[in-house]
């Protein structure tokens, strides 16, 4: 199966009722461990990197390795640009072969935010790409460096901002946000259900680490069909190690590679599970 456009498995995801993970990486190692999960349940999937990794996973050396993992993947797998903040790193993204790349806006005024959203997606269509906005502001950052405040999102706004900037994917804010929360958020279904009734674009929901199972379910149901998970496999693969060297069972190195697969896998299966895509690749 070819490396595909995000649409194409948001579009499908929004006609058969499930959600598609879109799962941060940051080495080769996560690659692997959650195109192995996206393997053996028959998922599709999307690999995202945000622009703030960067410091750690240089865009020119982790891009192509996560389009040429999609590429070998037999099932179908979207590479995308998360949380981009510069024209110049998207387009490095776009020229790289990600199939999609987000702008986020969410802090800027709307008519700014929907403005550099539009552009980004007429540069995108040019290279046959899709783009996601974001309207609304999720809370956190993406790294944890911010501490942005959760601005719900107004469903009649998300309107005017998709006509605006004609979108792929749209993010909103219903009181999500990134990293690991402090007790599980009281999410504004009401938000959501609004939203989608209004906006005939697939919805996407941020800071999906630790969304109960049955929140995660209601929002599907509701009209959210991607689902962005980051600090919860930095977290299982960073657990995986350290329960191999708890165990003794890191002898070497290759060891060591072993449990980081393995930590990026368990955590990618756990969700495809919840987002009902397993078979649907
Ligand atoms: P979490 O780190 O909370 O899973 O959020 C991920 C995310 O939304 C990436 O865009």
């Amino acid at each position: 199966m070819p490396l595909v456009k995000m649409s194409t498995l948001l579009n499908e995801a929004r006609e058969g009722g499930y959600a598609v993970g879109s799962f941060s990486v940051s080495n080769m190692e996560m690659v692997l461990g959650v195109l192995k999960a996206v393997e053996e349940t028959k998922s599709p999937a999307i690999l995202q990197i945000a622009e703030v990794r960067l410091n750690h996973s240089p865009l020119e050396i982790i891009g192509p390795l996560m389009v040429a993992a999609a590429r070998n993947c037999s099932m179908p797998v979207a590479v995308h640009f998360d949380h981009g903040k510069t024209t110049e790193k998207i387009k490095q993204a776009l020229d790289i072969g990600f199939t999609s790349v987000m702008l986020d806006g969410s802090h800027l005024p709307f008519e700014e935010n929907a403005e550099i959203t539009a552009a980004t997606k007429l540069l995108a269509q040019k290279y046959d790409a899709d783009c996601e906005g974001e309207i609304g502001c999720v809370g956190g950052s993406e790294d944890g460096s911010e501490d942005i405040a959760i601005n719900c999102t107004s469903p009649v706004q998300a309107l005017e901002f998709y006509k605006k900037t004609n979108v792929d994917a749209l993010a909103v804010a219903i009181g999500n946000a990134h990293g690991n929360y402090k007790q599980a958020p009281k999410l504004r279904f009401d938000i959501l259900e609004e939203t989608a009734k209004l906006v005939k674009a697939p919805l996407v929901l941020h800071g999906g680490t630790g969304i109960l199972p049955e929140d995660f379910r209601k929002c599907i149901k509701l009209g959210i069909n991607k689902i962005n998970i980051a600090t919860a496999t930095f977290d299982s693969v960073e657990k995986s190690v350290r329960t191999a060297y708890e165990n003794g069972a890191i002898n070497g190195y290759y060891d060591l590679q072993t449990a980081e697969v393995e930590g990026a896998y368990h955590n990618a299966i756990k969700h495809i599970e919840i987002f009902g895509c397993s078979m649907k690749g």
